[in-house]
């Protein structure tokens, strides 16, 4: 059996853009592959958290993920800092990648443009994001489409580290959807949806309320000639809104177009919210009674063990590769 890794930051409450490009995707593939998915919280303190707000977004996080349909029995599930193989073979992929490709990534300069202070963190968190990976020896890796770039570098760092050490790590592959890929901002239809959006009104959360969801979706900026048509280039705010129907309902976005011909954007955007409504309710709902439950701390547990016990092993090889420690039997 193949394996997979795949990550979410527990930097907010996860939104429909996470759900669409990246949990979706992990749950349709938990069937086929041996699956390491982890809430990996050590990439959100790359950017300041508050801690209280962190330790509760990483358990409904860990929470939603099953509340979404991932099965503990068939992947595994856990918190990235409770597997400590993970900070320590980031720091040896740290050591053999250069600052200027760690400049170069997108994210990077979208999250350190016109902030006064910038950590370290921020800059290395592609190691880190290698390191998850190359840990499980993963073949894929499901993500949405802004993660293609940390995936390439991955793949670049694994093959530096084969040839000057020891040809120890799977080179990864990317795995994209081929739709939702990249749900949009509610309010800047040309900018990715992101949780950590200072803009509350731009996402949507997996646990927002009914009556939240309506007022986003009713104020999402769209453009004034009224026409339910898909045009990412001339009209991206009713084209993402056209994604997520399609995505959501599982229908074809010329048979939305087609029945709402001759309606306004109004009824298209209170039929959607519904469409949402109805997709994040049983979820909701689910997340509702692990949140309570000691169920969700003993599948994180277990899953912990069995991260590391497979992360350890890796280590290990990357350790006596670099010529770290001493050898031992
Ligand atoms: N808008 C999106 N559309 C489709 N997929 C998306 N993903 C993120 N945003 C969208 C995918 O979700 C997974 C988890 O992402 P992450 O939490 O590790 O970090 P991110 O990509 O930086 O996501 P956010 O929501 O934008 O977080 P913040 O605001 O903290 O930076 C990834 O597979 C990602 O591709």
């Amino acid at each position: 059996m193949k394996t997979i890794f795949s990550g979410i930051q527990p930097s907010g409450v996860i939104t429909l853009g996470n759900y669409i490009g990246a949990i979706s995707q992990f749950i349709e593939l938990q069937n086929d592959y041996d699956c390491y998915f982890s809430i990996v919280d050590q990439h959100a303190i790359t950017v300041p958290q508050d801690k209280l707000t962190l330790r509760k977004n990483i358990r409904t996080l860990a929470a939603l993920y099953i509340a979404a349909g991932l099965d503990p029995d068939k992947a595994t599930l856990f918190i990235q800092s409770e597997v400590p193989a993970h900070a320590q073979a980031a720091w040896m992929l740290q050591c053999i990648a250069y600052i200027g490709e760690l400049e170069r990534m997108t994210q990077f300069k979208d999250k350190s443009t016109g902030k006064e202070a910038v950590s370290a963190g921020l800059l290395t968190y592609p190691p880190l994001m290698a390191a998850d990976i190359l840990l499980y020896g993963a073949d894929l890796v499901p993500v949405g489409e802004d993660q293609k770039q940390h995936l390439e570098l991955t793949r670049d760092l694994a093959e530096r580290f084969n040839n000057r050490y020891n040809d120890i790590f799977t080179i990864p592959e990317v795995r994209i959807p081929k739709v939702g890929a990249r749900i949009m901002s509610l309010q800047e239809p040309t900018k990715k949806m992101s949780k950590s959006d200072a803009n509350q009104r731009a996402f949507i959360t997996l646990l927002d309320e009914p009556k939240q969801i309506e007022k986003k979706i009713k104020s999402a900026v769209t453009d004034s000639d009224g026409i339910v048509k898909f045009d990412r280039e001339n009209k991206p705010g009713i084209s993402n809104l056209l994604s997520i129907y399609s995505i959501l309902e599982n229908k074809s976005v010329e048979d939305i177009e087609l029945s709402y011909e001759g309606k306004g954007y109004g009824d298209f955007k209170a039929d959607l919210a519904e469409v949402v409504i109805n997709t994040l309710s049983p979820i909701q709902e689910r997340c509702k009674n692990l949140l309570e439950s000691q169920e969700l701390d003993d599948i994180l547990d277990a899953g912990a063990e069995k991260a590391a016990a497979k992360a350890n092993k890796m280590l290990k090889k990357m350790e006596n590769a670099m010529g770290l420690g001493r050898k031992r039997r």
